[in-house]
């Protein structure tokens, strides 16, 4: 574990970046900003090493991030649906940032754009942010923690827990953009990919659910089988449409509480293979299609599709959908999940 300064905020605050290394030469990056995931190295199958993940190089690159690079999302990731909820009684409001609903929380004052405090230890480093009851309009005093540790297996593992003292919607992620070539080298639609999820969750054409569970059988979203992202993503299909490609909640195979492996990405000539393992319901697979054109970290230049995000979470406006798994968390009922995202 090595600590090196990562700039100081438009406030005045010093972050860090803290390294975590293994025997095999993979190295993370993280900040205490946002808790975000900077820089992934990653050797190729013949030991090249190249950072696998978009981002920027300092802190005042993450303090604009439109897209999210690399980020913790919380208490809540993906949409709710007319940015407001219902929780015993009472109505809460949310920002309406993104048309009439609510996306990642709150781009501005979201907990992607906080400075946590930071607690290191040989293989891992812990980040905690606490949110005020009605801060970004959700209840109940919170406590996020999460901590980021690599193993000699080259899994990067991300421990999320949360508590707090009234019922609040409680739905973290982390929105790492890959490109197993190198962020620099342009688009991941030559990427093959396996999503382990026999159904989705359709949505409109703002991205919110219908509610529906929905078989992926004789469709574009089915990735049971390794598909190449190019071959499927500009599909004559409604939802692809919709999403301008790939951008969905899949409801992930075996679901009960424990780790499994949900999907499977490689580079071409599976020079990278990167697979990811959860104890979650769902992961919404973003391809990017959204990415604005922009300059990233080390000289780098992203644009549409330059990454692809695999967002383990609960499903989407789940707080409006009695028949999805609950995002209700609080006093007595404590938040905890884990995602690895393992080189083999
Ligand atoms: C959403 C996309 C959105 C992106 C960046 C993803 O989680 O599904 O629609 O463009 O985040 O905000």
């Amino acid at each position: 574990m090595q600590k090196r300064s990562f700039g100081t905020t438009k406030d005045g605050k010093e972050v860090f970046l803290f390294s975590l290394e293994n025997k095999n030469g993979v190295k993370a990056e993280i900040t205490n900003y946002g808790a975000i995931l900077v820089n992934l190295y990653v050797p190729d199958k013949n030991g090249n090493v190249e950072d696998v993940v978009l981002g920027f190089d300092d802190v005042t690159g993450y303090e604009a991030n439109p897209s999210y690079f690399g980020s913790v999302i919380a208490p809540s990731a993906n949409r709710i649906g007319g940015a407001s909820f219902e929780l015993n009684g009472e109505t809460y409001s949310l920002k309406k940032n993104n048309g009439e609903n609510n996306l990642h929380s709150d781009d501005e004052l979201g907990a992607h754009k906080r400075v946590w405090d930071f607690m290191e230890s040989e293989d891992s480093v812990t980040f905690t942010l606490k949110n005020a009851d009605g801060e970004l309009g959700f209840p109940g005093n919170k406590e996020f923690k999460v901590t980021y540790s690599l193993d000699d297996e080259n899994g990067l593992k991300i421990q999320y827990e949360a508590t707090s003292d009234k019922d609040t919607i409680i739905n973290p992620t982390n929105h790492s953009y890959f490109n197993l070539k190198g962020h620099k080298e342009g688009n991941i639609e030559d990427h093959r990919i396996t999503l382990l999820a026999s159904n989705y969750t359709p949505a409109d054409a703002a991205s919110i659910p219908y509610g529906d569970i929905v078989t992926v059988e004789g469709t574009p979203m089915d990735l049971r089988k390794e598909i190449l992202i190019g071959d499927k993503i500009d599909t004559d299909f409604e939802q692809l449409n919709f999403a301008v490609g790939f951008d969905h909640n899949w409801v992930t195979d075996n679901y009960n509480g424990e780790i499994r492996k949900i999907a499977t990405v490689k580079a071409p000539l599976d020079a990278r293979i990167m697979e990811v393992y959860t104890d979650l319901p769902g992961v919404q697979f973003y391809a990017g299609n959204f990415i604005d054109p922009q300059d990233g970290k080390n000289k780098a230049f992203y644009g549409k599709r330059s990454g692809l995000c695999l967002e383990t979470q609960c499903y989407p406006d789940s707080i409006h959908k009695p028949n999805f798994p609950s995002v209700v968390y609080g006093p007595g009922k404590i938040y905890k999940s884990t995602t690895i995202y393992k080189f083999v």
